[in-house]
């Protein structure tokens, strides 16, 4: 909790959320920029995200990594090929490496631990880990080896709708409970959601935003929907419910405004969905209207096909050097800082 007022009421983010008048939109997201103008700045914080592994024992109907889905290609890093990755990320002056994997046992307590004291002791990066649901003993081990951060994104608020898209084989896991848990333990924590899932409403939206400032998260991280026609939800035809969020560029955009205005001080990425579905004007304009983080991806080349969450999943920003001085010249053109 935070003692700040705040910002919004959950009606006034529910109607801004409907809002469709052109110029009311440009006010709220000319006000979202100021705000993040005032309170971070312009800098952009990069942060080197590496996808370790794209084995998953899960069944979530949204996500192209599901234990289901036969046609998706499995791997697995080896420590050294990671360690690699963050020589590199350092190498270029990113202060971040944000290690992501579906929820893969053979990534187990120790595994992961040696892999963040490894990369600690050669580079000293921060580390944000993005593991999925877990042991809370694992969680304990891996912020003891060094790990500073955690992402966990709750993806919706309502609970039914929860339940329908993450199907369980094991006993229920709490994931606000969780990023209690994890913030105690000393983690920054960020969560997030996605962005018109079917059977998402506005009215639960406004929820899930008016949670954002709730939880006093310091990073929020949300995204478009994109349908995986490799999934349940993304191949049946979803009936159409009454008040159903768009999953496109301007509910995206009106999600990070509304969540720069509740939380400030938070980092708030641009993400790889929104370029997925918007390209290079989808990451431009979500930070200028409230973003400040990018996420470049550091995944080797030959493996990133493989970490297919969704299909045509946006290339942010390839790992090579070329690329990223192109990133780093686009960033100072519109005004903003990479750091
Ligand atoms: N569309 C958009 N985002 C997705 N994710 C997983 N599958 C999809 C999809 N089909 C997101 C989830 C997860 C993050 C790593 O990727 O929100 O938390």
């Amino acid at each position: 909790m935070t003692a700040n007022p705040k910002p919004l009421t959950r009606d006034e983010i529910e109607s801004r959320l409907r809002e469709e008048d052109p110029q009311q939109l440009e006010r709220l997201f000319g006000a979202a920029d100021a705000v993040r103008a005032r309170h971070v700045g312009e800098a952009v914080i990069l942060r080197g995200l590496v996808e370790i592994s794209s084995h998953c024992k899960r069944s979530c109907a949204y996500c192209g990594l599901r234990a289901q889905n036969k046609s998706a290609v499995r791997y697995r890093m080896e420590n050294a090929e990671i360690f690699a990755c963050a020589e590199r990320i350092a190498k270029l002056g990113i202060g971040t490496i944000v290690l992501q994997a579906g929820e893969d046992p053979a990534l187990d307590r120790d595994r992961v631990a040696e892999v963040i004291l490894g990369i600690k002791e050669r580079t000293g990066l921060a580390v944000t880990l993005s593991l999925g649901e877990r042991e809370d003993a694992d969680y304990e081990a891996w912020r003891r080896a060094g790990a500073d951060r955690y992402l966990l994104r709750f993806e919706t608020s309502d609970p039914e709708l929860y339940s329908r898209i993450h199907p369980r084989h094991t006993a229920p896991f709490d994931r606000f409970a969780a990023l209690h848990r994890l913030r105690d333990m000393g983690y920054e924590i960020g969560s997030g959601v996605m962005v018109g899932i079917p059977g998402q409403t506005v009215e639960s939206l406004a929820r899930d935003i008016e949670l954002f400032f709730e939880l006093g998260l310091p990073m929020i991280g949300s995204g478009p929907y994109v349908p995986d026609p490799a999934t349940p939800l993304g191949i049946s035809p979803q009936p159409e419910i009454e008040d159903q969020v768009p999953a496109d560029l301007i509910s995206s955009l009106k999600v990070i405004a509304l969540s720069r205005i509740l939380r400030p001080d938070a980092n708030i990425p641009s993400t790889t969905a929104l370029a997925t579905i918007a390209g290079e004007n989808g990451r431009a304009r979500a930070l200028e209207t409230g973003a400040n983080v990018l996420m470049p991806n550091f995944t080797p080349e030959a493996r990133r096909a493989d970490y297919a969450i969704y299909p045509n999943k946006a290339v942010l920003c390839e790992a090579s050097d070329h690329m990223l001085e192109g990133l780093r010249r686009d960033l100072s053109d519109i005004g903003r800082i990479p750091r």
